[in-house]
């Protein structure tokens, strides 16, 4: 038996629509799981599915993850169609580069709105066992903006931090109830949150950037793979950690 497939498991992926969450949708295909994949933007849901791996059962929610007044309705109406999930990977998030003198209290409220408080949501309905299999894995994606500084990050950073922090307790809380929590941190990864990111810095501190990558930017398989172990049966011991994603980004 491959103890890293995801055979069998059924597997909740946020941030579905684009850069890793999509292609953490597409190994999972891949690797055998069914999905409940979840975004805004309707058509680039539909691109995804039409890159998953032939036969993969999956569904879609359409939704904003910060109005989570009907999240767990429509969560409920997939599982009843998927069956209990085995795993969830949130990975939807907003990135701002901007100076201090232009952050603000909105700002930071709608980044953790969407990279922190509706992660947790989630993770709050898909720990009841009416939802989830016996044994579960969630993965959070932060980044290593959460342990290193960066210019113009203080919001995403303390967004990113929290993300580590906040998995971390869960992973003692829920544990009595099977299941395991961990996040992944990635350095730059070729995304459109990338791409934006690049344009407001400018080439030069682009240039930098890329520098500090001994093994150069990453691809959204580096990091879809690394959830895969996280979800897969491979990583039964594994609670409470924080995976470094970043191509030796925070080694210096
Ligand atoms: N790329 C990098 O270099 C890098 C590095 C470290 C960490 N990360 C983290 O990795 C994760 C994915 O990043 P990415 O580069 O793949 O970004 P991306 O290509 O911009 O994708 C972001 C995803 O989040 C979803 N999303 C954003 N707001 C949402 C909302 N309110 N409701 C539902 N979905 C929402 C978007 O879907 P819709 O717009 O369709 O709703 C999209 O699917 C993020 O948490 C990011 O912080 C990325």
């Amino acid at each position: 038996m491959n103890k890293f497939s995801l055979k069998d498991k059924t597997i909740l992926i946020t941030g579905a629509s684009s850069g890793i969450g999509r292609s953490c949708s597409v190994e999972c295909s891949k690797s055998g799981a069914s999905l409940i994949l979840i975004a805004r933007n309707e058509e680039e849901l539909q691109k995804t599915l039409s890159l998953l791996a032939a036969d993969t059962k999956a569904e879609t929610i359409i939704a904003d993850i910060t109005q989570t007044e009907n999240l767990e309705e429509l969560i409920a109406e997939k599982v009843t169609t998927l069956g209990k999930i085995s795993g969830f990977i949130h990975c939807a998030g907003i990135e701002k580069t901007l100076p201090l003198k232009k952050h603000n209290a909105q700002l930071y409220a709608d980044i953790f709105a969407v990279n922190v408080i509706s992660g947790f949501e989630i993770a709050k309905i898909l720990s009841l066992k009416k939802y989830k299999n016996e044994i579960s894995s969630f993965v959070f994606i932060s980044s290593v903006a959460g342990m290193v500084g960066e210019i113009g990050k203080a919001a995403y950073s303390a967004s990113k931090g929290a993300v580590v922090s906040g998995a971390r307790s869960l992973a003692m809380e829920l544990s009595r109830s099977g299941i395991r929590v961990n996040s992944v941190s990635p350095a730059m990864v070729n995304t459109p949150i990338l791409e934006k990111m690049f344009e407001n810095i400018g080439e030069d501190a682009a240039e930098e950037i890329l520098k500090k990558h001994p093994l150069g930017i990453g691809q959204p398989e580096d990091v879809a793979n690394a959830c895969i172990f996280l979800l897969s049966d491979a990583s039964k011991w594994i609670t409470g950690s924080n995976m470094v994603v970043d191509g030796g980004y925070s080694a210096h």
